[in-house]
């Protein structure tokens, strides 16, 4: 079983994805992950958005591995686990910023498709429905209003410590939305066979069931 579960930044994908994958025994990769830690290995590298070619060669000399500890996600750069670095608030414009390019692209769709082959699983994103898995089978599309989506990421800042104004993060997250469904090359957009989930005044508790609801019937 392939499930492809799409949508903007904050909109608690990740949140019930980890939560489906437990109650269907299915296994959850987070491809997100995956973009910031190629945008981290970007900035360790000094590389900039606009060198093509500094990006390729970067790319071919990257150590990136996506491990599972005790049946956690963690992404490992160079033998190190970068999981906990990646989710700073800087990483997160500049995954938003590399993931445009079609080289870093082709370089972890290839890893995620190869997943999805191998195993059961629910992957999360923003080209799951529409690009990596064309054939899952279920797709939903996870949204909610940005300033709802920039209130629950202030909290899960706050959480690990980081202190962040609302206004800046809701201003933030809209310009990763505009450059996510922008880009030229596999953008975030809803596919058309996908089911549309506003999250904006249900909880992740709501949100699982209702989708776990659609997947049951399905099967
Ligand atoms: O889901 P996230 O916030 O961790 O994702 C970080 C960035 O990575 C997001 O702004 C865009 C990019 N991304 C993508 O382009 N395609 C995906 N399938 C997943 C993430």
């Amino acid at each position: 079983m392939k499930i492809a579960l799409d949508g903007p930044a904050g909109a608690g994908k990740s949140t019930v994805a980890k939560a489906l994958a437990k109650k269907l025994n299915i296994m959850y990769l987070d491809t997100g992950a995956m973009y910031r830690g190629v945008a981290l290995h970007m900035l360790n590298e000094n590389v900039a958005l606009n060198d093509s070619e500094g990006v390729i060669k970067a790319l071919e000399n990257i150590d990136f591995l996506v491990k599972y500890e005790d049946g956690v996600q963690k992404i490992y750069l160079s033998g190190k686990d970068v999981s906990a670095k990646i989710r700073e608030n800087r990483i997160s414009a500049a995954a938003s910023d590399f993931s445009a390019l079609k080289p870093i692209r082709l370089f972890l769709v290839e890893m995620q498709r190869k997943t999805a082959n191998e195993n059961d699983c629910i992957l999360d994103g923003r080209d799951i429905g529409t690009y990596v898995l064309p054939d899952a089978d279920f797709k939903f599309y996870l949204t909610a209003d940005s300033l709802e989506r920039a209130k629950r990421r202030v909290k899960e800042l706050a959480e690990k410590g980081e202190i962040v104004e609302l206004e800046k993060i809701k201003a933030e997250i809209e310009r990763r939305d505009y450059n996510d469904s922008h880009r030229e090359f596999a953008p975030l957009r809803q596919a058309e066979d996908a089911i549309l989930v506003d999250s904006t005044n249900m909880t992740a508790q709501e949100v699982e069931d209702y989708i776990a609801g659609i997947i049951k019937a399905g099967k």
